[in-house]
């Protein structure tokens, strides 16, 4: 297949496309090459290039900054989706569109599936949600793929600061009242490339299995690094005061995708250790 990423050298576009690379031609696009707020850009570049298919990566992921700056948030997330989408149509193409788990308001007590009704509590949500409409909307051969809490290869992320501020000799004061699934972007761009290889079309939820908080999350990381001289300090959202609400409960079952492919992606603690492994041998962590 010839599959073109947006958002190519973001977090998990770095991943999808190392991942796709292994089988496919992949056409990686950054926002030098087509800003996606820019309608005739994207077209143009889907034009050109033809892939069968476009894994949609890019996004403002400014959750705190979204609250300040709702007019980029919507520009890029949902109008940026909406011009893809456009595009995508007009190339004769498939897309797969990433979404997040801040579409949920966290009000539920167990997990939520792909039959429950989104309510985001914050602009970021907001905007992502109606990205999901318009691709649902304006394109039939669609996935929409819902992940958290993404960890992996690349940038700046959750497990790096963490053991950076370890390195510094703590304390952490990490919260411990949102709960959520940490997902490694290599097992989720494995997940894609499954997803694109069915033409089985639709939203899915993805996930590394079971749940934590950032709390647990930031213990496991330290646990897993061999760091037990620094102390965790659990706190609350209120205490912690940023200017997005986030939802305490936001874990995804994986209904959809276990009923297509018969299979839950591994452990969230597998993954972070393998990710630690990987760093390290890669020489990025200096522990
Ligand atoms: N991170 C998470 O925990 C998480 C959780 C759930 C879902 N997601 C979703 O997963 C996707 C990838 O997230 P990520 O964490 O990998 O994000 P990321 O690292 O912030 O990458 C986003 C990418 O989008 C590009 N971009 C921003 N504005 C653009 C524009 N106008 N035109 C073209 N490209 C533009 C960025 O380019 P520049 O760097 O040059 O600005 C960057 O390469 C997003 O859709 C996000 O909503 C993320």
């Amino acid at each position: 297949m010839r599959i073109a990423v947006t958002g190519a050298d973001g977090m998990l576009g770095l991943a999808v496309c190392r991942r796709l690379e292994m089988r496919h031609e992949v056409i990686p696009l950054t926002l030098e090459d087509a800003d996606i707020t820019d309608r005739g850009a994207i077209r143009a570049v889907l034009r050109k290039t033809e892939p069968d298919t476009v894994v949609h990566c890019a996004a403002f992921t400014d959750v705190d900054g979204s609250e300040s700056q709702p007019d980029i948030a919507h520009r890029v997330n949902a109008l940026g989706a909406r011009n893809t989408a456009l595009a995508c149509a007009a190339a004769g193409a498939s897309m797969l569109y990433m979404s997040t788990d801040y579409i949920f308001d966290g009000e539920k007590e167990s997990p939520y599936d792909e039959f429950d009704m989104p309510h985001p509590l914050n602009l970021y949500g907001r905007s992502k949600l109606a990205g999901e409409i318009c691709v649902r909307s304006l394109l039939p051969a669609h996935y929409i793929v819902r992940s958290s809490w993404l960890y992996g290869p690349g940038g700046r992320n959750f497990v790096l600061a963490i053991l950076r501020q370890a390195l510094e000799g703590g304390p952490l004061r990490v919260v411990d009242d949102q709960i959520g699934s940490p997902t490694y972007t290599p097992d989720l761009a494995e997940a894609i490339e499954m997803l694109l290889a069915s033409e089985a079309f639709g939203t899915y939820h993805v996930t590394n299995a079971g749940e934590c908080s950032w709390h647990g999350f930031a213990c496991a990381i330290l646990e897993h690094a061999g760091i037990h001289n620094v102390s965790v300090v659990p706190v609350s959202t209120e205490e912690i005061a940023r200017p997005a609400q986030r939802p305490a409960y936001s874990v995804l079952r994986n209904f959809i995708f276990q009923e297509t492919f018969g299979f839950a992606l591994r452990p969230w603690t597998a993954a972070l250790g393998t990710y630690l492994l990987e760093e390290r041998a890669r020489g990025g962590l200096q522990i």
